[in-house]
């Protein structure tokens, strides 16, 4: 193992979309053609499996030196209703380009920190969207909660309002690395939010954890997943660090390069992470994300169902999901669109009454193909050309990119379709970049992407 993943530990992209974002066509991505999608994705699909809703809402009180996320540091709390009230103004945008009530199955809220808003002001935006729409008979809504901030009357609102999942993001329990990626949060913090939830009934909740920190050893890693089970969340997000400075100005300098473990050290906290992991009683989903056998992840794995989006894996697909708030993405099958990413831009394009999208990508019968293939093997590690019409011209050319990995025996290869094996699963997304066709055709310049593992 330790060989292959030297040999295949490559900048590569996460997959929660395909064409993936650096490769969207933006010149003919417009406005107008991207409602046209939404409303034929709408007619298709709202009326049986409905659509989904992200939420972005941005604001943290404090910065973490290693986060990746689109955020707003401030400790000014005034920001809450004016981002509530032009969310709502943006659902209702939505609302209207659509003759009948939108259906929600799911509902997640992202950020930024969601517990940084007030419960009350999340009630404000919870009942707003729903007063505009119908909601499926099994929805799932879902919300971030960050440990030194959720309380009980958070969890309490966001419950009575049908939430019954929620994720804590945890990253480390070490002293040494907490302080490096400027997070102090002790094991008391998590444990308290996560009794709390599991106190008023929350059926799902879950932990992320992060290996590849500055200063973190795999002692450190093994330590963060014994204080975990002690708590046993029902699935565990266990991240590779995604070091990735340059898209994030000085977000991620609060440490130097030099303080990142090695390469080696990181593969081994990885290795060692994932056994413990299955160890304690947690099955691989997908890539990244773990789960024990009574949580809808795990069972949708099972049955074949589970799908993957912008928001990561979920236990269902839509095919149409709306993303709110400043850079949400949104994603009609048929075609992607992003917000604005600064918070002023978002406003302006509002108060103008405008979608606020700033760029996209209209998916061609290619990238429909291809699209169809990666998200295949990222949720079920497998993919067919026999039927759907998913057969391609350059497939005989992926088949021989993939021919090493089949000589490695991370895959193999039949007739008409591929199956990834055991020891292939980590590998998952350099066999996606074999399909990746846009990829394939324009190798990036500078590394755009973080490393596979
Ligand atoms: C929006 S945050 C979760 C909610 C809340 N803001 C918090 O920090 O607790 C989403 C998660 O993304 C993960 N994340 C953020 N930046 C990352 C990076 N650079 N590499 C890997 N994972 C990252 C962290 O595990 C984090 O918990
Ligand atoms: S990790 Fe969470 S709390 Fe920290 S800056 Fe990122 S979004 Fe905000």
């Amino acid at each position: 193992m330790c060989n292959l993943v030297s040999k295949y530990n490559v900048s590569g992209p996460r997959y929660t979309s395909y064409p993936t974002v650096p490769y969207w066509n933006v010149n003919t991505f417009s406005l107008e053609r991207w409602k046209t999608t939404l409303v034929q994705s709408f007619n298709e699909s709202n009326s049986t499996e409905g659509i989904s809703l992200y939420i972005h809402l941005p604001f943290c009180e404090s910065l973490c030196t290693f986060c990746g996320c689109n955020k707003r540091i401030t400790k000014r709390h005034e920001v809450e209703t004016p981002y509530i009230d032009t969310l709502l103004k943006e659902w209702n945008l939505y609302c209207n380009l659509f003759d009948s009530k939108l259906k929600i199955k799911e509902l997640h809220l992202g950020g930024g920190t969601p517990t940084f808003f007030a419960p009350i002001n999340l009630k404000r935006l919870i009942n707003g969207i729903k007063e505009k729409a119908i909601l499926a008979n099994d929805y799932e809504f879902s919300f971030e909660g960050h440990p030194n901030n959720t309380t009980k009357e958070h969890l309490q609102t966001l419950y009575d309002l049908g939430f019954k999942r929620v994720s804590f993001g945890v990253q480390d329990y070490n002293e040494t690395v907490q302080k490096a990626i400027h997070r102090i949060q002790p094991f008391e913090n998590v444990k308290r939010v996560t009794d709390m939830a599991r106190k008023i009934g929350f059926t799902s909740i879950g932990h992320d954890i992060i290996f590849g920190l500055p200063f973190q050893t795999e002692e450190h890693v093994k330590e963060t997943i014994s204080k975990t089970k002690s708590l046993m969340p029902d699935r565990i997000a266990f991240y590779s660090y995604a070091h990735v400075p340059w898209l994030k100005g000085n977000g991620q300098r609060g440490f130097k390069d030099c303080d990142l473990p090695s390469a080696d050290s990181k593969r081994k906290q990885y290795e060692n992470g994932k056994e413990l992991l299955a160890e304690v009683g947690y099955h691989e989903i997908g890539m990244d994300h773990f789960a024990i056998k009574s949580d809808s992840l795990y069972k949708s794995m099972i049955s074949g169902k589970l799908h993957r989006n912008f928001m990561g894996y979920t236990a269902s697909k839509t095919q149409a999901m709306i993303g709110l708030g400043v850079s949400a993405i949104s994603d009609s099958w048929y075609g992607f669109a992003q917000n604005a990413k600064s918070i002023e831009d978002y406003y302006q394009l509002i108060s103008e009454g405008l979608i606020p999208v700033y760029r996209g990508h209209i998916l061609n019968e290619e990238d429909l193909i291809i699209r169809k293939h990666i998200l295949n093997l990222m949720c079920q590690f497998k993919t067919s050309w026999e039927k759907d019409n998913l057969y391609f011209n350059e497939l005989p050319d992926v088949l021989i990119k993939l021919k090493e990995m089949e000589l490695d025996d991370l895959l193999e290869i039949n007739s008409t379709n591929i199956i990834v094996n055991e020891k292939g699963k980590p590998f998952v997304r350099n066999i996606c970049m074999a399909f990746d066709l846009l990829l394939q055709r324009k190798q990036p310049k500078n590394q755009l992407f973080s490393m596979t593992v």
